[in-house]
């Protein structure tokens, strides 16, 4: 208790630590800069369908739940996961009298206590191959998990893909994944992000309109490209972002329409041709390898490339900061007694103090209302933080934030407590100034 010299634990110090606790990370800054994802090559998407469209074709012409199609695009995914390094798990689930499976491929590594999800249903309806509904989804999230393996990524938060199968039946295979994973496993999700229908062949833009970081994420990458986006309005919860949102999760995605007709407004800034469906095959048999506007599906692969690369990077723990602090005991007088100070010394710091300068205050006293408590500026200016509050409360053991942005932070900082009633004392324990 009675270190007498100020410590400074610097933010370095603080990297090194998480990288002796084995944690990997690409940034330590609160607000990392916009990563640079690769590019998602549109020709190995697009191999990708034709590979599922195979697959239907040679499958009864579908790859529906319950079908031999289903299982083959199944194994077709699984076995490039598998070789690209993924850790892949087959669950299987029970609808409409038939064995449905999901497939979940976690990339090793990142912290699993925040988890970016991303996921597209597999399954087709019975009437078609599924390409736009969803191999499209599906190819694009394969080649983004194909793409972290070729960058080794190794993101700051764990990365999970998922294929749901019986989307077309009702969110069968999301359901059971979402009901059937425990309370502590669905808090550490961080995110879902969905894709349903993203090369859609009188392609609209439209991003999900859940959670505002996720859709933001979107917004910005499109941004960028100077597309402008609409928020997807053709059903709520039709997809399998719905049973993760339902139970708090925060959801985004994409989506390029199914079958509500294109505005002349939505032609006018999108191309296309007004007064058609996005999707005229939508759940039809014509839904093939012809069904796919090549450009949207690219521009929709490289987004999620953007969002997983972007929203996987940031900060596991907040950066400790760069503490000073002063543990050495300060008895401080009963009324009517003077005011004392407690003191650190900031040094290396450029320029101001933040705005959400963190003051811990750590005073052992047996009548908090009695205290008049204050931060001293290296200049003297006075940030009140306590003002004979909290009654007869023992203690005052709190980190205040102060906005300390008019201040130089350099230089000598004080914690000023006075007495202002008879009878109960006590003493200043500890003082300590976190920079972030
Ligand atoms: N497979 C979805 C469905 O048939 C397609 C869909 C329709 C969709 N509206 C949507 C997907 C909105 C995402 C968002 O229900
Ligand atoms: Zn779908
Ligand atoms: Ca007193």
């Amino acid at each position: 208790m009675n270190i007498s010299v100020p410590r400074r634990v610097t933010a370095v110090a603080a990297l090194a630590a998480l990288a002796l606790a084995g944690l990997t990370g690409t940034g330590a800054s609160a607000a990392p800069a916009a990563v640079t994802p690769p590019d998602i090559p549109l020709a190995n998407v697009k191999q990708h369908l034709a590979d599922l469209q195979s697959i239907a074709t040679a499958n009864g012409g579908n790859r529906a739940h319950g079908r031999t199609g289903y299982k083959a695009s199944i194994d077709f995914v699984k076995a490039k996961l598998d070789a690209a390094g993924y850790t892949t798990t087959l669950q299987t689930f029970t609808s409409s009298g038939a064995t449905g499976y999901n497939l979940i491929a976690d990339w090793p590594g990142g912290d699993p206590n925040q988890v970016l999800m991303t996921g597209a249903h597999l399954d087709s309806v019975t009437a078609g191959p599924g390409i736009n509904d969803n191999g499209s989804g599906s190819a694009a999230i394969l080649e983004n998990a194909l793409a972290v393996s070729r960058a080794q990524l190794q993101p700051t938060k764990h990365l999970r893909f998922a294929w749901w199968g019986a989307e077309e039946l009702g969110l069968v295979g999301s359901k059971y994944y979402v009901n059937n994973l425990p309370a502590t496993e669905r808090s550490k999700i961080s995110g879902y992000l969905n894709f349903d229908m993203i090369g859609s062949p009188n392609p609209g833009y439209f991003v999900y309109d859940d959670d505002p970081t996720l859709e933001q994420t979107f917004k910005d990458y499109y941004a960028g490209l100077g597309i402008p986006t609409e928020i997807e309005t053709e059903g709520d919860g039709r997809s399998d972002h719905a049973p993760f949102k339902n139970v708090g999760i925060p959801v985004g995605g994409l989506f390029s329409g199914a079958d509500y007709i294109k505005t002349a407004a939505q032609a006018q800034k999108w191309g296309g041709t007004s007064g058609q469906a996005f999707d005229r095959c939508y759940h039809a048999s014509c839904d093939t390898s012809a069904n796919i506007n090549d450009t949207a599906l690219d521009r929709n692969a490289d987004a999620i490339a953007y969002a997983i690369w972007n929203l996987s990077s940031g900060t596991t723990t907040p950066p400790a900061g760069t503490v000073f602090s002063n543990d050495t005991d300060v008895a401080i007088p009963d009324s009517p007694g003077a005011a004392v100070t407690s003191s650190v010394t900031v040094s290396g710091i450029a320029g101001n103090a933040p705005a959400t300068l963190k003051v811990g205050v750590d005073i052992v006293h047996t009548y908090i209302g009695d205290l008049v408590v204050d931060l001293i500026a290296p200049d003297g200016s006075v940030y009140n933080l306590s003002n004979r509050a909290g009654g007869s409360t023992d203690n005052i053991n709190q980190t205040y934030t102060v906005n300390a942005s008019s201040e130089v932070a350099n230089g000598v900082w004080k914690l000023r407590v006075q007495d202002k009633a008879a009878a109960d004392t006590g003493y200043i324990n500890g003082f300590k100034l976190t920079f972030p």
